[in-house]
């Protein structure tokens, strides 16, 4: 039975970067052993998991064991209700992964179910199901979204040269990898220096990959007009969170279709945790920092990190001017520090991924 919803999460996945902010979902149909249908949630919008497999049965379901990594929802939103169609294709028994936070659906599925006969297993696989979701659930109950705190690093601390120069601290293999991260999350936000020193794309660099809103915490509205980021915010979504009122400014981000997200000053910085709630309400459920050291800093002291994604590689750049991947006045005692649990370390090339949960 396992090694359905192992498939079903399998097809889930194949949806990530596609679906947000709906959750990755996959069912597997099965009737006397066999798989007869198979299906997943592809694109924000399109069939869900339980519908899409339903569509490509290669036999009558009528009878059959369903496998769903989610709670099948039974409420009419982009896309009818997914408990009327199980009952209607005649599915007798429901293997559920993990329980749906949605207050619209949150049990609701499985009770439809069980009133119309269909008997249900909850809980099956749940802790694997519900690894594939960490965002959807992290959105859905928080309305703000899921941040992950990225850099890259040498192995003695540094993110860039004391001349401010970073291109590159990793090898190619990491960066492509990045680049996949992009094409994952929602969003990818930078701090206003490092589009001064970088001038960076921030698009997705990879054969088709899907490039992030991109967002700049700019208090004072220095992004230049010039920018990569500014000249091609026709093409890709390009926020800027700033406190500025400077109107001819504005006009003139505008004309380039740059989003101004009007923030909150605190003490002199936009207030993160309200720009925060902000992007939430426009619908962005994820968001990948890619720093610099004045952002990190700001963001953790303010404890918005859900995630951290470090790139480590085997340089040393030295100098005792070289910034290092978090700025600020740090904290005074090792007992203060912000820890990092539940961490893994993958070898990419020469270089090491370290991620881990605040
Ligand atoms: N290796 C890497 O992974 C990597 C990645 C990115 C950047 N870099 C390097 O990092 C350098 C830039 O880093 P940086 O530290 O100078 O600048 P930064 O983080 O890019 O910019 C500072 C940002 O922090 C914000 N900020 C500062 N204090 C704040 C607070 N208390 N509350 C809210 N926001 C606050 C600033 O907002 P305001 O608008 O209010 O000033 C600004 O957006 C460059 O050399 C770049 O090449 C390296």
């Amino acid at each position: 039975m396992e090694e359905y919803m192992r498939r079903a999460i399998v097809l889930a996945k194949r949806g990530t970067g596609n679906v947000a902010p709906n959750p990755l979902v996959g069912a597997v149909i099965v009737k006397d052993g066999e798989i007869i249908g198979e299906g997943w949630h592809r694109r924000y919008g399109d069939l869900h998991a339980e519908r899409h497999a339903l569509a490509n049965v290669k036999k009558s379901p009528k009878g059959a064991i369903m496998f769903v990594t989610l709670e099948p929802c039974c409420h009419t939103g982009k896309q009818p209700p997914c408990t009327e169609a199980l009952v209607e294709a005649g599915i007798s028994e429901v293997y559920i992964g993990s329980r749906d936070p949605n207050p619209l659906v949150s049990g609701k599925g499985v009770a439809f179910l069980k009133e119309h006969g269909i008997i249900v297993h909850e809980d099956f696989l749940r802790e694997e199901c519900d690894e594939i979701n960490t965002v959807f659930f992290h959105y859905i109950k928080d309305k703000t979204p899921y941040v992950v705190m990225k850099y890259a690093m040498t192995i003695d601390g540094k993110i860039a040269t004391a001349t401010d120069k970073s291109k590159w601290i990793t090898s190619e293999v990491a960066r492509e990898h990045v680049h996949k991260k992009r094409g994952i999350y929602t969003a990818i936000m930078v701090g206003s220096n490092t589009v001064l020193y970088d001038d960076p794309m921030l698009n997705c660099r990879i054969e088709g990959g899907r490039d992030p809103v991109r967002i700049v915490v700019d208090s004072k509205l220095v992004t230049p007009i010039d920018s990569k980021l500014v000249k091609t915010a026709k093409d890709i979504r390009t926020i800027i969170c700033t406190a500025s009122d400077d109107g001819d400014l504005i006009k003139q981000y505008e004309s380039h279709d740059v989003e101004i997200f009007k923030c909150s000053l605190k003490e002199g910085h936009i207030d993160l945790k309200e720009m925060l709630e902000k992007l939430g309400a426009d619908g962005i459920d994820s968001i990948y920092v890619e720093g610099g050291a004045g952002l990190h800093s700001a963001m953790l002291k303010d404890r918005l990190y859900n995630k951290a994604e470090i790139y480590i590689s085997p340089k040393i750049f030295g100098g005792i001017n070289a910034k290092t991947p978090v700025g600020g006045e740090g904290v005074d005692d090792p007992i203060d520090a912000f820890d990092i649990h539940n961490v893994n370390v993958t070898r990419i090339g020469d270089d090491f991924l370290f991620e881990g949960d605040f």
